[in-house]
């Protein structure tokens, strides 16, 4: 009897011993699986942030920002950064070109013909310059990007022989599109760009490391 007893108390143990280390093993397996989980959400926070960064600007680009009937300054700075400093530097000049115009339609500066003039062939500068970059690194989307150039360039053409002509004034209006079309066109199409030459440079210094080891 107590053989019989000390028989079923050995079998009890073994299945406690058992089911703890079937315990363990799921809760070995939860805390992994928590693990993998909580990187996977950080990675997914990290990512979400990015993209409300992005939508952030995106925002500010689309609210002109006009207020009282007068358009805030517009001033380059970090967040217009697409990776490129040829690139930024010539965003920065036109910016500052942007402003020279927008302070003489303010001021009410007589002759504004040559400003907007000077604006509009830095933009056509500009936009070769970039092309020209696209073009020598085979961009994949060069033509699409070129497009945008162009019906911009066709746009503003426009308003420039109205207003040379006589036929038309530089009106808020025009400035809000030139200011709401440059933001945007960087923000979006340019960072595109500019990320693709990023990338190249990152391949580029791997297939170097590469033949070098
Ligand atoms: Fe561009």
């Amino acid at each position: 009897m107590k053989l019989l007893n000390e028989g079923t108390a050995a079998e009890e143990q073994t299945a406690t011993t058992s089911e703890i280390s079937s315990n363990t093993h799921q809760v070995v397996h939860q805390t992994s699986q928590g693990v993998i989980e909580s990187d996977t959400a950080a990675a997914q926070l990290s990512c979400n942030a990015a993209e409300l960064q992005h939508l952030a600007h995106q925002l500010e680009s689309l609210n002109v920002g006009v207020t009282g009937g007068r358009m805030k300054k517009l001033e380059w700075d970090e967040s217009f950064k697409i990776g490129s400093s040829e690139i930024d530097q010539h965003h920065k000049h036109l910016f500052e070109l942007f402003e020279k115009t927008h302070e003489g339609f303010i001021n009410g500066t007589p002759n504004l013909g040559p400003i907007f003039d000077e604006l509009i062939d830095y933009a056509r500068y500009h936009f070769k310059s970039e092309e020209i970059w696209m073009m020598d690194k085979y961009y994949p989307d060069a033509t699409n990007h070129r497009s945008e150039h162009n019906s911009f360039l066709l746009r503003v053409q426009k308003k420039q022989m109205a207003f040379h002509s006589g036929q038309e004034h530089i009106s808020m209006g025009t400035l809000l599109f030139l200011r709401e079309w440059i933001t945007n066109h960087i923000l979006n199409t340019d960072v595109d760009f500019g990320k693709f030459l990023k990338d190249l440079e990152r391949v580029g210094t791997l297939v170097c490391s590469y033949e070098m080891g």
